[in-house]
């Protein structure tokens, strides 16, 4: 009787204290209503603009030339920029994206995790090549780290660049909560730039009328993958960053959305692409336009070439994931057109310019497939069933992949469906050498997410250098939850 009576009335309060949040976001700014709205008019209102640049974790034990932090992750209640913090919150560290991961090439990283959440967890290093023990899919499969529990991970960085860590038990879930963070890890021969600045993007779903995360499961989602309604830089809708002209940024983007691919210019500036999953590329770039698949990164340089005091926005173009002309009608609750993600405000002063360049890496490359075959992948959608499939069937169903480590082997992923799926591949590096029989347009380098466009193959070739047994998947977080995953066995 007590125990009802208390529930009833926490559960009133709450319900309350939802309605009083709910009359304050509705004088935030709405996201969507931002379509269209002119350049520099609606940014920053209620903010000064951060300074460029992030703040690491700290380093434990600074002296032994290795990385040694503390993570924790918990509920916690973080306001995604609509003014209403979002109550199933979940993060590391009490921070939306979780503090950077700052390290050096070659280090050995120690990191403490306790999980205070209630929920079983397992964490993973995206794009590192680790040991299997410490990639989270052991944990995943059968020992993952309780409530209350904690786990030491501890690997040797032979991957530089820009990574991100998440959580790989019920992601499409967890993710959309708030768990994932970036990595930074410096190689010999990088100067700093003028800023360097990470920026996780997300989206997260919320409910019109309450802000909070809207349920994840329907059915049509996990085909469709969850795209959301909120567009967000570094955790928030309205971040701005400050600017001074002439200045040289390294923005270093990663997306963690569970299925929004993003297609983003920044107004009046243009890109430099120097490098993508798995570090710089030997050869840059320009673009004026980047599209990043779940999972993946890039990382652009971006000079201020803007005029002083002025603002200037990063802007997401929609992607549609399905095929043009197919039978599916994709809703993006976006719209259609360009949304504003973050923006740029210049202040009044001018520098020099660094003239910063980036360290050009020892990239072996292949020039095509090698005679080796590893695998054929087979990804189909089943529309009337509602199922993503790979090699005709679910996790853990689908049959282990079997090649030799340190042996080059090719690998081919046809994607007979309708629909762009981004696949992942834990704990080996790899090459795109050809998109439907001509070789990608631009060289990506090291890559370990791969857009698969409808009804294309495309062809990766990997050194396979790190044995082990690998989860492979999709990256749309929908589609890896209901089974659209594998094992590979890199096998001595
Ligand atoms: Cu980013 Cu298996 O995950
Ligand atoms: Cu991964
Ligand atoms: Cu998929």
């Amino acid at each position: 009787m007590r125990t009802a009576l208390w529930l009833w009335l926490s559960l009133s309060l709450s319900l309350l204290l939802s309605a009083a949040a709910c009359d304050a976001g509705l004088d935030t700014r709405d996201p969507v209503g931002d379509v269209g709205g002119d350049s520099g008019d609606d940014t920053g209102a209620n903010a000064l603009p951060e300074a460029c640049g992030y703040t690491p974790m700290t380093d434990l034990d600074p002296a032994d030339g290795g990385v040694e932090v503390d993570l924790r992750a918990s509920a916690f209640a973080w306001d995604p920029g609509t003014g209403v913090p979002i109550a199933a919150g979940l993060a590391f560290n009490e921070s939306v994206p979780g503090p950077v991961l700052e390290a050096n090439l070659g280090d050995r990283v120690r990191v403490h995790f306790t999980n205070d959440t209630t929920i079983d967890m397992s964490l993973h290093w995206h794009g590192l090549r680790v040991s299997p023990e410490m990639d989270g899919i052991q944990q995943m499969l059968g020992d993952p780290v309780s409530p209350g529990e904690s786990f030491e991970y501890e690997f040797t960085l032979v991957d530089g660049g820009f990574y991100w860590f998440h959580t790989h038990m019920n992601t499409a879930t967890t993710i959309e909560a708030g768990l994932y963070a970036p990595i930074i890890i410096h190689v010999p021969g990088e100067v700093a730039p003028d800023c360097d600045l990470p920026v996780v993007l997300d989206d997260v779903l919320l409910d019109e009328d309450t802000q909070q995360l809207a349920p994840p499961d329907t059915d049509m989602m996990q085909l469709m993958g969850r795209l959301g309604t909120v567009l967000m830089a570094n955790g928030r809708s309205d971040r701005s960053i400050g600017w001074t002209a002439g200045q040289t940024t390294l923005l270093r983007l990663v997306n963690a959305s569970n299925a929004r691919y993003w297609d983003l210019r920044l107004e009046d500036h243009e890109f430099t692409v120097v490098g993508s999953d798995g570090g710089f590329l030997a050869e840059p770039y320009t673009a004026d336009h980047v599209v990043l698949a779940p999972g993946e990164r890039t990382m652009l340089v971006v000079e201020a070439t803007g005029t002083p005091g002025a603002t200037y926005r990063l802007m997401n173009r929609r992607f549609q994931l399905h095929e043009e002309d197919g039978d599916m009608i994709e809703y993006d609750p976006m719209g259609e057109g360009e949304n504003p993600v973050m923006s740029f405000v210049y202040d009044d002063q001018a520098l020099a310019g660094s003239g910063w360049t980036q360290p050009t890496p020892d990239v072996p490359s292949w020039t095509g497939a090698v005679p080796n075959l590893g695998h054929h992948w087979l990804l189909e959608e089943d529309m009337m069933g509602g199922t993503v499939t790979i090699d005709g069937a679910s996790f853990p169903d689908v049959p282990m992949v079997e090649v030799m480590t340190s042996v080059d082997t090719t690998f081919e992923i046809e994607n007979a469906s309708e629909m762009h799926h981004p696949f992942h591949i834990h704990g080996n590096r790899f090459q795109v050498v050809d998109v439907d029989g001509a070789p990608p347009a631009q060289a990506q380098g090291w890559k370990d997410t791969f857009d698969i466009p409808p009804r294309t193959t495309v062809t990766i070739v990997s050194e396979l250098d790190n044995p082990g047994e690998w989860m492979y998947h999709c990256h749309i977080l929908e589609h890896a939850d209901e089974g659209m995953a594998g094992m590979m066995m890199v096998g001595m």
